[in-house]
């Protein structure tokens, strides 16, 4: 605690890195009014860093001035008022060479200078777990930092949950419902993809609540043979279809993560996860099976009251940091309260689905398969 901090402060920035997830604009509004409260001026960066790195790719300029005008009537917008990418790691970012290639640069020191050169004295950074790392490095090059935990993968350690999380699995739940009434109709398999890089939180979660028959996660390497066999389980007890949720991170055992592109500067894309289980599962069990990828729709759309209640307490919670001087932390969700996490803490490993949890007891015991 720094009883002088809040007044070291004349202007802020904030930035949105990586995949968007609901929430987002809610952390901006929210982090906006607090420091306006406080007498600070708050700017945005475009596209996660680029607003800085690339400043004349931008025809508003990379950084814009974020007021109380600016900011007003975005709460219940999904995407982000600032852009965002996750093209532009300015530990890793990517720069086309004369052959043609891609080579990946560090470039934090350019970015240090850019906040002295907009006068910025600190940052709040929202982000996942490539954005928690950026603002580590950054803060152990001297940016007094704050990041907000965002992912609707669930996958930061360190808080019980990201914003963003609730409102992809609403919304898969929702999805879930809709596919029972058809599946049984039509007595199918119905396969449904989610996203879910590492991490099976979503598919796990709204397996669950959508009352799932299978659920296959990256945690558990799968066994197609297994999940064949509880088809046909359920087909002799007369319940002629099944839903199976896959994550797109789910893998056979002793297979490969499904990948459709590595390229340098970005993470790996994922995809045909879901196809590769649909097509197995229709020649197994010889049942009628259609695949339904949600994909990016679980990114989109109009942030839950959960997920708008816990971005604006973690906008309000990161200024608050700043305002008491702390620095190099993460806003974290610790019920009932908020508390701050080094970064260096928190970007140590990836949250993923603990196999003993309560979540997958309660699976286990719902006679949920999960491929093992
Ligand atoms: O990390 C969040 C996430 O939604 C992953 O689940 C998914 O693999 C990835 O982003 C997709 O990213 P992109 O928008 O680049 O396809």
């Amino acid at each position: 605690m720094n009883k002088h901090a809040e007044h070291m402060i004349k202007r802020i920035a904030i930035c949105t890195g990586g995949g968007d997830a609901p929430g987002l604009n809610a952390v901006i509004r929210a982090a906006t009014l607090a420091a306006i409260n406080h007498g600070w001026e708050v700017y945005g960066i475009r596209d996660g860093y680029n607003g800085l790195l690339m400043p004349e790719q931008f025809l508003e300029g990379g950084v814009v001035r974020l007021t109380r005008d600016r900011v007003r009537g975005i709460t219940h917008l999904g995407g982000t008022i600032l852009g965002t990418t996750n093209r532009g790691n300015p530990l890793k970012f990517p720069i086309k060479t004369s052959d043609g290639g891609i080579i990946e640069m560090d470039r934090t020191d350019e970015l240090m200078q850019a906040f002295m050169l907009h006068e910025i004295d600190a940052l709040i950074s929202v982000g996942g777990d490539g954005s928690m790392e950026i603002a580590n490095a950054l803060a152990k090059k001297g940016m007094w930092v704050v990041g907000v935990p965002k992912t609707i993968d669930n996958d930061l350690d360190k808080t019980v949950i990201t914003f963003g999380f609730d409102t992809a699995s609403a919304f898969t739940v929702e999805c879930l419902d809709r596919l029972h009434t058809t599946a049984a109709s039509h007595h199918r398999i119905m396969v449904v993809e989610v996203m879910g890089r590492y991490a099976g939180w979503i598919a796990l979660e709204s397996g669950i609540s959508g009352t799932a028959d299978i659920i296959l996660i990256p945690e558990i390497p799968y066994d197609l043979n297994k999940v064949a066999e509880k088809i046909r389980e359920r087909d002799a007890h007369g319940r002629l279809f099944s839903i199976v949720v896959v994550a797109e991170g789910a893998k056979p055992k002793g297979g490969e993560i499904s990948v459709i592109s590595r390229e340098a500067g970005r993470s790996e894309r994922l995809g045909g996860a879901g196809e590769k289980v649909a097509a197995g599962l229709e020649t197994m069990t010889g049942k009628e099976t259609r695949l339904v990828v949600l994909g990016h729709l679980l990114r989109g759309g109009t942030p839950t009251r959960f997920d708008r209640l816990i971005a604006q307490r973690f906008g309000a919670a990161a200024v608050r940091a700043l305002a008491e001087g702390q620095r190099g932390v993460m806003v974290a969700l610790d019920p009932p309260n908020v508390k701050y996490v080094p970064l260096e803490a928190a970007t140590k490993r990836m949250k993923t689905v603990p196999l003993n949890n309560d979540m997958m007891m309660t699976a286990r015991d719902l006679g949920i398969c999960f491929g093992d």
